[in-house]
């Protein structure tokens, strides 16, 4: 079943608003490689941009916005296909942050249909860090905030995870020099 980070619903019911938006995208092999790749902590990029693709489609929706470019789109914004934790830039070429919108957009547009609307928001979302860049549409604005909002929940719940786990740990330990 998948779900986005603190929402219960299955994104994977046919009958949904939000399936029958990026059904094509969800069942490609091309999105689902995404799986392969760690990206923040335990989440894996496949898992992030299910998690922004569901944000925007929420946002996008709670302000009249184009909800269908904010899924679609969210889902496509990080899919450079690379580990970028050992990816090594070429001679000249700059960081991972800088250039990996654009890495993401042309396989975007390689595999997919992607609307002008989409193609702004994929390339656009490390709004501000690229800052040559500016947004055109307010759905581009909507994802700048949901990739860093759900970047830092992932971050937080894989800390979390780890300070369970250590617990945990340390509770078993001692109650093992107890008995
Ligand atoms: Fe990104
Ligand atoms: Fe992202």
């Amino acid at each position: 079943m998948l779900k986005a980070i603190c929402f219960k619903a299955d994104l994977e019911n046919k009958d949904s608003e939000y399936y029958t938006l990026v059904a094509d995208l969800l069942e490609s092999d091309i999105v689902r490689q995404m799986e392969n790749f760690t990206h923040h902590g335990r989440t894996t990029c496949f898992q992030h941009c299910l998690n922004v693709s569901y944000y925007n489609y929420k946002l996008c929706k709670l302000f009249n916005l184009n909800q269908r470019a904010g899924a679609r789109a969210g889902l496509l914004h990080d899919l450079f296909l690379y580990d970028w934790h050992t990816y090594k830039p070429s001679e000249g070429e700059r960081l991972h942050g800088f250039t990996h919108a654009r890495k993401s957009l042309e396989n975007a547009q390689k595999y997919f249909y992607v609307s002008a609307l989409e193609s702004d928001i994929i390339e656009k979302h490390m709004f501000p860090l690229n800052l040559c860049s500016l947004p055109r549409y307010r759905e581009t604005l909507v994802i700048v905030f949901t990739d860093k909002l759900c970047g830092s929940m992932e971050v937080l719940s894989n800390l979390f995870f780890k300070l369970s786990e250590t617990v945990q740990t340390k509770l078993l330990r001692r109650k093992a020099k107890a008995e």
